[in-house]
């Protein structure tokens, strides 16, 4: 994909990875549709892009302020993207709950399974229409590691980004004679504020490697250029955990199992 003049609408625009990915694009010459809850945020989002590019490529973002979770949000976010045109949609919006699943709530449950993968589903379905309309247009759904490899502290968040990486298969699979090309982009953990002090306290112990968002970014402006739908998976040694767990799970069974007493200790710990 060229950047330059490619619309291209992305969720999750706010947070630590979705700014990341929103500034590498900027600087290309891309239109963005930055799509957040909070105003204010993307507000200051879109007056650093226009004032922090070095290229002078940069467009004037437009931004909606819009909660995924509901039906008039995503009615806003398709309503913009009728209005500015859409060739990608990059899906990042999404929320993480650790703790151990006796003790999650049923809203925090719910939160997660609906952000990350419902309200991801129904507005992609919203905007394919839109999508069709493009020559050349992209789909990509942001997942996780945590999307392959059922981890303790993590079971609602997992099965959120299982589903979300199996809706990604099938419709990949469904628009393979289409134009639009659907692609999965597993990051690892990654600093930021997604991760609460428990969670990067567990990871230090546990010897988790952390990435930065620039880096998932990279790999999300790499993954656009493929002409054809790509499942990948960042880091090292979590991409080969990934094909281990699919093909000998009992070996990844018996490595978090000794993980388990350390998981736990941060699982429960008071925040
Ligand atoms: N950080 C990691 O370690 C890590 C690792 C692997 C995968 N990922 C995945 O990468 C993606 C981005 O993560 P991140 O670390 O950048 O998270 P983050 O900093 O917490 O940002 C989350 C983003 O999702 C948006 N969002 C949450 N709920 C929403 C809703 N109901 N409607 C609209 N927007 C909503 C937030 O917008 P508001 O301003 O509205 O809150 C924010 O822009 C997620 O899908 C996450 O699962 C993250």
């Amino acid at each position: 994909m060229d950047f330059d003049n490619k619309r291209i609408l992305l969720t999750g625009a706010t947070g630590g990875i979705g700014i990341a990915i929103a500034k590498q694009l900027a600087a290309r010459g891309a239109y963005l549709t930055l799509v957040g809850r909070d105003q204010g945020k993307l507000q200051r989002l879109a007056d650093d892009l226009i004032t922090d590019t070095e290229s002078g490529k940069s467009h004037s973002p437009v931004i909606v302020p819009a909660d995924i979770n509901t039906q008039a949000g995503r009615a806003r976010v398709a309503a913009a993207s009728e209005l500015h045109g859409i060739d990608a949609l990059i899906n990042t919006a999404g929320v993480q709950a650790f703790g151990l699943f006796e003790n999650q709530t049923e809203t925090q449950i719910s939160d997660v399974i609906n952000v990350n993968l419902t309200a991801t589903i129904l507005l992609t379905q919203t905007l394919l229409p839109l999508l069709y309309r493009s020559a050349q247009a992209t789909i990509v759904n942001i997942g996780s590691t945590f999307g392959s490899i059922g981890h303790p502290g993590f079971v609602a968040y997992c099965a959120s980004k299982f589903g979300l990486r199996g809706f990604t298969e099938a419709l990949r699979r469904e628009l393979s004679d289409s134009d639009i090309c659907v692609h999965y982009l597993a990051p690892r953990a990654t600093r930021t504020t997604m991760n609460s002090d428990r969670v990067n306290l567990m990871n230090d112990a546990l010897g988790n490697a952390m990435d930065d968002p620039d880096e998932v970014a990279r790999a999300v402006i790499a993954v656009l250029q493929k002409p054809h739908g790509q499942r990948r998976f960042l880091g090292w040694p979590e991409k080969l955990l990934v094909k281990i767990n699919g093909l000998f799970p009992g070996i990844v069974d018996r490595a978090l199992g000794k993980q388990l007493p350390t998981i736990r200790q941060f699982a429960c710990m008071d925040k």
